[in-house]
């Protein structure tokens, strides 16, 4: 059975797999320090998943088209029906009004009783156009319900159950749906987070693969976005833009350089730790501001460039200058599951400032 859905939850050290297929499977497991899973809890329930969106929908056709009308239809034209059922599922990824188009066979079929636009004269959140259904946005909610009910429902008896959950991540085809993953993040806003990983369906099966074979090399994920740290450097006028520079009793140098700590895309180990060694900007300064972003850029030269966003900031004191702008503090970043965390050391002191950072998109 393919996996439409995986909610794994985090807490602390363990998580929740959440399975929903033709069925959904829910699996607890907790994770060990190093990747590796150990399964919790596992139970296993309905079959609310991504197909049953599908089947109200094709239900929802048969109660437009009725006196036989559909069921003759699909009777006669399979791979018509099958094609309408294909661009469904393209359409019930987003939460907005969508078109689905209709053959001129199903018209000459609906024919037979009356014009095809005046079956749908008097349904409501749907209207006929130039050959193609129209459904309001409202309306295509509507054929989620009963999987949006029965996911929340399962989802509240294993957090009734004292884990202290503190992330649900949404992974497999059936988590590219807006209106889900809306869904979810609202109905457990007060319980813990909810994350959403860039490719929810690749995730699920590189997942899957993964976790049958070699359960404790689930131990590399790709970054959702380009992190960076803002930087000063010398200024050089071939590389560097005029406006950028500034001057202080040190010399000249290029204000807002984007040092890229990890990039989009890019493999990031489980535990993996890099480090960065940055000197202070003037020999008698006592402070260093260290500001983190994120892109989904791959190459980002300047922090304030466009769609970056200032993610967090923390200043490490520096009080001992004897070294000047030799002393060196060391940027420490260590990936978590779903967090990084960053800490500056200043190294003739000892002393550190560590700030955390989501390292998955909401
Ligand atoms: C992860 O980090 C911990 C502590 O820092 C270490 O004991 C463990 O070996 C590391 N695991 C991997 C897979 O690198
Ligand atoms: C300035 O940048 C250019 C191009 O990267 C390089 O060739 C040159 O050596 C740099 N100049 C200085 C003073 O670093
Ligand atoms: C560090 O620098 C950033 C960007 O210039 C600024 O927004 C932030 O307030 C500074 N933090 C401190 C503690 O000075
Ligand atoms: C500052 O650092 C220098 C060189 O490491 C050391 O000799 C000195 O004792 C330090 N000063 C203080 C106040 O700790």
């Amino acid at each position: 059975m393919c996996s439409e859905l995986v909610l794994y939850y985090y807490f602390y050290i363990s998580l929740l797999l959440f399975v929903v297929g033709g069925t959904i499977d829910i699996t607890v497991h907790e994770i060990l320090e190093e990747g590796a899973l150990k399964e919790l809890h596992k139970a296993s329930g309905n079959n609310l998943g991504g197909q049953n969106v599908d089947r109200k929908f094709k239900e929802f056709l048969r109660e437009i088209f009725c006196d036989g009308i559909w069921d003759e239809y699909e009777q006669n034209y399979p791979s018509e029906v099958q094609r309408m059922m294909n661009d469904f599922t393209v359409f019930k990824k987003r939460d907005k009004d969508i078109e689905v188009t209709c053959s001129l066979n199903l018209g000459k079929v609906a024919q037979k009783k009356q014009d095809i636009e005046h079956f749908l004269e008097k349904v409501q959140g749907v209207s006929y156009d130039e050959g193609s259904i129209r459904i309001s946005k409202q309306k295509l909610r509507s054929f989620f319900e009963d999987s949006l009910w029965g996911i929340t429902k399962s989802l509240r008896q294993i957090l009734s159950k004292d884990f202290k959950i503190k992330y649900i991540l949404l992974v497999g085809g059936f988590a590219e749906s807006e209106i889900l993953r809306i869904h979810i993040t609202e109905e457990f806003i007060d319980n813990c987070k909810v994350l959403c990983p860039f490719r929810p369906q690749e995730v699920i099966l590189k997942g899957a693969v993964e976790f049958g074979t070699q359960p404790h090399l689930v131990a590399s994920r790709k970054s959702a976005f380009t992190y960076g740290v803002g930087v000063a450097e010398r200024f050089n006028e071939s590389i560097h833009k005029a406006e950028k520079k500034f001057t202080n009793k040190e010399g000249t140098f290029c204000d807002d350089i984007f040092m890229t700590l990890v990039k989009a895309d890019e493999d990031v180990g489980w535990n993996e730790t890099r480090r960065h060694i940055l000197n202070p900007l003037e020999s008698d300064q006592t402070r260093v501001n260290f500001t983190f972003y994120q892109t989904k850029k791959q190459k980002v030269t300047y922090v304030d460039e466009g769609g970056i966003e200032k993610i967090g900031s923390f200043v490490v004191q520096s009080p001992n200058i004897t070294h000047g702008k030799k002393r060196e503090i060391e940027l420490q970043i260590k990936f978590g599951f779903t967090e990084m965390t960053a800490t500056g050391t200043d190294k003739d002191t000892g002393l550190k400032q560590t700030i955390e950072l989501d390292f998955m998109r909401i």
